[in-house]
């Protein structure tokens, strides 16, 4: 999958500030006070049990501080190997988004395996005396398995919110919990129980609605689909996972929809909104739960004792373990990433700590010796986090191959696993526009099926599948999947009908209805953050145009991880169906759009909205109990066949008030943005050159004999957050002349620091004459603040040399991206 024009647009709008929403506070009066007796009690889900309080016991007198400190350590797969754990004996690890045995996003489900094996191992190492305690390894298994090649892909919770089926999480949660067994993990991240308000944050599809009522209904179904029954024989065992409810708390509630950011709301709307799906998750016995990277008025939530402590575990009762976010106690203030007794003493229990793990332990060590974290909350947290691995039978369990379901490769992407998640794909669709009966589509039709997500099955499953943002996959990653045209393509001949794929959306034979699938390209997280809620591709508006000026009626299904503003679609299309991000089983697709022989539905649509949908491109937040709600179709909005699916003609402004630039874009184009291009020093200059368009690309000529520089500079920025999520800078190049001396990149921060590569080596004899691209992450500069960069972009060379440039913005590490330097 290509790094699209969308990510450029969302890492605009990652980086930019978000506006003041409408309906929400624009300033902070100060952190309201929590009054933990005005939120819920529940009765904390399992009962503690005195026998496994017995052996934690014994087992803790037995161990020493370092070990205590160890428990509380979770490290990432890409910075820590078996014999880290032998010799620290953490107490967890996990696989972060990009993480893969070997740096392979298609390591085969044995390798994996196999590496659980040895984490385990280790972690039972018992040479010297050691004390035997099996490590947790948690995953995102978000929406299936989803980091494993041939793992069932079922659709985001955006579009599981839409189905409103409880029953049907419960089944996702135990067909998730069975797959994962098979790689012998314990663990996942998931249920997420956000409740989204602002659609512009990029984490709005791993929400499932807007409202808490869903939330507040699904979190106990996930719950027990994942870990099973409270108080049934087989909670926590045999084919059940550990589950987690995350992130604790707020974090759809932030201004402007910015990840990471701050939410503003009340006290009340915190805990009713917001907190809707903990009590819920806590009384079907969710053993952890994740504190979210975002703050509530101000503070983080990584280091809210309030939260944390009284409210989590002393008012709700949870007795399970608190685990960070990837380096989130760093955000916490007067804390780093590898040091933060703050965070602990709040009442965080395990720092997931993916490539801090190793000083963080030193530190941690440290201030529980000197009683800077007391000692009584170290051992709580270790108590927690011991229960928990009784609680999951890890101490008796053997490894992982031999556990139940362990390598039964035949479990993933089962056929029964694959018939549930295609349907929940025919319940997520949701159908805005049928006008003229368009759909179903009939027996012996001719139909064209193009547009750019329509043979897609990466596209079709969003962020958080294979890797972290979801790019970088073909079809071939999913050997269990089907994407949208291979399902049309089935139902359709299945009738007598003829089913044409057009890339480019040209057709010999005229169709009877085309069929135009688009939408988002993947993204996750904060890289998904907007600045409104305008779709702006034209990957099928120019289509549906087209068609409709021909006389084709028109069939729009689009893909997108929310709700956005698609008025110039709704009205160059028949029939619009959302389909959210709807997995790896594009069958289900088909399963409502194509009629049966006799012309009749196969399936009716029964997906409603979980999210307003917008009337404009600036009509965010958008909430159904807003007291000037006027959405374009309402929360619980959706036709089925039965239904008069006409509509009148909308509207085609948008509300936005002119394109706006971006920060992580440096420069594209021909333009800077924000920044300017300047040269440093004699002796080199800037043309215009043309790659794509005219003048779209700059050429830097050295000439001269003393060291001379481009750069991109402007006003210091905080890429904190980015440098943190692995993105990197990405340069678009085409070299015209060999350097003759040397030539190094750098950038700087506000203090002046520079940070350096010397390229001359990866320059020595490379190629001149074509374009390409090369990527450095932002962590290749160590020693420049990535909280105020100035220069983002620095070129400087000492003797003859000519480049062309391009392209030079942020992007995410998809495992391309380093410090190149030879
Ligand atoms: C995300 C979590 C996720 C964790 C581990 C974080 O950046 O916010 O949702 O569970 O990474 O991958
Ligand atoms: C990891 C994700 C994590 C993110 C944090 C990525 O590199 O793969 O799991 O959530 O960084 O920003």
């Amino acid at each position: 999958m290509r790094l699209s024009s969308l990510l450029l647009i969302a890492l605009l709008a990652s980086l930019a500030a978000g506006c003041a929403p409408a309906s929400e506070p624009t300033t902070d009066d100060g952190p309201p006070t929590i009054q933990p007796a005005n939120w819920p009690v529940t009765s904390g889900g399992l009962a503690i049990d005195s026998d496994i309080e017995a052996r934690i016991d014994a087992l803790m007198a037995q161990m020493s501080v370092e070990e205590m400190v160890a428990q509380t350590i979770q490290a990432d797969l890409t910075t820590v190997t078996p014999e880290d754990v032998r010799t620290y004996r953490l107490g967890s690890i996990l696989n972060g988004g990009n993480s893969d045995p070997y740096g392979d996003i298609r390591a085969p489900a044995e390798t994996w395996l196999a590496l659980a094996d040895s984490f385990y191992e280790a972690s039972m190492d018992t040479t010297g005396g050691r004390l035997a305690i099996p490590l947790l390894w948690g995953t995102d298994a978000v929406h299936g398995h989803n980091n494993i090649v041939g793992a069932t892909v079922f659709p985001h919770n955006i579009g599981l919110g839409a189905a409103r089926n409880a029953e049907l999480m419960e089944q996702i949660g135990a067909i998730t919990a069975r797959e994962v067994r098979v790689t012998g993990m314990d663990w996942t991240f998931a249920p997420t129980l956000a409740v989204v308000r602002d659609d512009r944050w990029g984490r709005t599809y791993e929400g499932y609605a807007e409202h808490p009522e869903v939330v507040a209904a699904y979190a106990p179904a996930v719950v027990r689909g994942l870990q099973g029954e409270l108080g049934s024989d087989t909670f926590l065992q045999g084919e059940k996972l550990i589950a987690t409810a995350k992130h604790f708390m707020g974090d759809g509630g932030t201004l402007g929809g910015v990840d990471q950011g701050d939410n503003l709301s009340s006290e009340a709307d915190f805990r009713d909104i917001h907190g809707a799906g903990y009590p819920p998750a806590i009384e079907a016995g969710v053993q952890t739960v994740m504190a979210s990277f975002s703050s509530w008025h101000g503070t983080k939530m990584h280091g809210y004792e309030a939260l944390l402590n009284d409210v989590l575990k002393e008012r709700m009762g949870f007795n399970g373990f608190v685990v960070g976010d990837w380096n989130g106690h760093g955000q916490v203030s007067d804390c780093t990433t590898t040091s933060c007794p703050a965070a602990l003493n709040a009442g965080l229990d395990m720092y997931m700590a993916p490539d801090s793990w190793e000083e963080l332990y030193e530190n941690t060590l440290a201030q529980a010796q000197s009683g800077e974290i007391p000692r009584a909350r170290l051992e709580d947290a270790v108590r927690r986090i011991l229960r928990v691995k009784f609680r999951a039978g890890l101490f008796e369990a053997p490894r992982p191959s031999e556990r139940l379901l362990g390598g039964d490769l035949s479990v993933l992407g089962a056929p029964e696993h694959l018939a549930v998640a295609r349907q929940a794909v025919r319940e997520s669709l949701v159908l805005l526009k049928n006008a003229n009966g368009v759909l179903p589509l009939q027996p012996g039709q001719r139909v064209l099926v193009t547009g750019e997500a329509a043979d897609d099955i990466g596209q079709q499953s969003g962020g958080w599948t294979l890797t972290w943002q979801g790019t970088n996959t073909t079809n071939a990653d999913f050997p269990n999947g089907q994407s949208i045209w291979g399902g049309l393509q089935e139902a359709i001949t299945a009738i007598g009908g003829t089913a044409v794929l057009s890339a480019d959306g040209s057709y010999a034979q005229t169709p009877d209805v085309a069929v135009v699938v688009f939408g988002e390209e993947p993204y996750a997280e904060f890289i998904g953050d907007r600045e409104d809620v305008d779709y702006p591709l034209d990957d099928g508006l120019t289509l549906l145009r087209t068609y409709r000026e021909a006389g084709i009626p028109t069939v729009a299904v689009f893909l997108s991880g929310r709700a956005l503003w698609m008025n110039p679609e709704l009205n160059a299309s028949e029939a619009f169906v959302a389909a959210f991000l709807p997995g790896s089983q594009g069958a289900g697709v088909a399963d409502v759009l194509v009629a049966g022989p006799d012309g009749a539905p196969r399936h009716d649509f029964t997906g409603t909205l979980s999210y307003s949908w917008p009337r404009t491109a600036v009509q965010t937040p958008l909430n159904r109990d807003d007291p000037a709600y006027d959405p374009l179709f309402a929360y619980g909005f959706g036709l089925t066949y039965a239904d008069d699916g006409s509509l009148a003609v909308l509207s085609e402004e948008s509300g936005l008030e002119a394109e706006s630039g971006g920060e992580g874009v440096f420069f594209a184009a021909g333009e800077t943005g924000t920044r300017t291009l300047e040269t440093r020093g004699e002796g080199v200059t800037i043309t215009a050159v043309d790659r794509d368009a005219q003048e779209d690309s700059r050429q830097f000529t050295w000439s001269g004999t003393n060291p001379a520089s481009v750069v991109i500079t402007g006003e210091a920025t905080d890429y904190a957050r980015e440098a943190n999520g692995e993105l990197g800078l990405g340069i678009q190049y085409r070299l015209d002349a060999l350097p003759e001396g040397t030539v190094t990149l750098f950038v700087e921060d506000a203090a002046g620091t520079r940070g350096t590569l010397d390229l001359t080596a990866l320059l020595d004899g490379a190629e001149t004459g074509t374009w390409g691209t090369v990527a450095f992450m932002l962590r290749c500069f160590p020693d420049v603040d990535p909280a105020s960069l100035t220069t983002v972009f620095g070129l400087e060379a000492d003797a003859p040399f000519t480049v062309s440039i391009s392209d030079v913005r942020l992007v995410p590490n998809e495992g391309q991206v380093l410090c190149p330097t030879s």
